[in-house]
């Protein structure tokens, strides 16, 4: 099967963001182009840091680039209860030092240089804060036109996670966010009404460790993401859900996810809603609606293909980080 589609992969890996990425390597049906690193659950060192070992372990030939250090206005203390102080913490054994360096060019002149070498073609596929599309768009305002379109893991049609009302990827970066929205670039969105759905369960990791007997980093690193989550949430859920790989699974199988059209815009004001995604869900009839549905938003998952998929993926690249280490 050739590659249908052609992507950009924009992230602060992060323990989800290692599986969308694990994930798009290990389909067919996706060619990375790139991966470009964003300050996000980690400061820019440490996830810059941690795409390249991504991209060494698992020996995938993808070039990898720094993006913005900072957000544009925000500034926030780290999540390292989360993803721990380097960003991609492991329950046991992590992945190796990275050995090869990143590109020196900047991640935003190469996602303008790509996409504009390529108009229509990329798909951006952003699951860290918007920081690094934003600053591409305010460099080059018509990129918005040659973008084939925006994925995102972002924001919620109902609750937050880093408040109740925001996402973290959108909360960290919410004026980047706003510049996305309004850009007219396609936007389609797994926010976390829809990746609430998708979980990660113990008998998943347990069939990534199964697969693979001995040392296994991949498994590893999945349990510390999974453990912090039943630390915060609960010992009793099912799963962690496993937010960025909706975000390609949706380019794998769009049939995975149920998504509406409808008008979206990111809240930037003060008190308790800066960073909300606000998604006007009323019902409207299209053929009488005058409002600008900016945005495609994923409103359902099918939770066992989702899981299926993402656990082939990363049984497939635990096999792999052992042939190339
Ligand atoms: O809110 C979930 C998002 O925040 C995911 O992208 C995760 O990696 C963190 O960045
Ligand atoms: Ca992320």
């Amino acid at each position: 099967m050739s590659a249908i589609h052609r992507i950009i992969i924009d992230c602060d890996p992060g323990h989800d963001d290692m599986a969308a990425i694990l994930l798009a390597a290990f389909h067919p049906s996706i060619e990375i182009e790139a991966i470009t690193a964003v300050c996000g659950n980690a400061p820019l060192v440490h996830t810059a840091d941690n795409a390249l070992r991504i991209v060494d372990a698992f020996g995938l030939d993808v070039p990898v680039y720094a993006g913005a250090e900072a957000p544009l206005l925000h500034r926030y203390a780290f999540p390292a209860e989360f993803h721990g102080p380097s960003g991609l913490d492991s329950a046991g054994q992590g992945l190796p030092p990275a050995r090869s360096q990143l590109q020196t060019q900047h991640a935003v002149d190469a996602i303008i240089e790509r996409v504009e070498a390529a108009p229509g073609e990329i798909t951006l596929v952003v699951i860290g804060p918007m920081t690094n599309i934003a600053l591409a768009l305010a460099l080059r305002p018509s990129l918005a036109q040659k973008i084939k379109q925006v994925v995102f893991m972002g924001g919620s049609a109902t609750e937050g996670n880093v408040t109740p009302a925001a996402e973290f990827n959108i909360w960290a970066d919410a004026e980047a966010a706003r510049m996305v929205f309004r850009s007219g670039v396609k936007l389609v969105m797994f926010g976390l009404n829809a990746t609430h759905q998708t979980l990660m369960r113990r008998e998943d990791v347990a069939r990534i460790r199964q697969a693979h007997k001995g040392s296994n980093p991949v498994a590893d690193i999945m349990d510390f993401y999974c453990g912090t989550y039943y630390r915060f949430a609960g010992a009793d859920k099912p799963g962690a859900p496993v937010h960025d790989p909706c975000a390609i699974a949706w380019l794998i199988d769009p049939t995975i996810f149920d998504l509406v059209e409808r008008p979206a815009e990111v809240l930037v004001g003060a008190d308790g809603g800066y960073g909300q995604t606000l998604i006007d869900m009323r019902p409207q009839d299209p053929s009488h609606d005058a409002r600008i549905r900016n945005v495609a938003v994923a409103i359902k998952a099918d939770p066992n293909r989702f899981a299926d998929l993402v656990t082939q993926a990363l049984v497939w690249a635990a096999g792999r980080i052992s042939a190339n280490s």
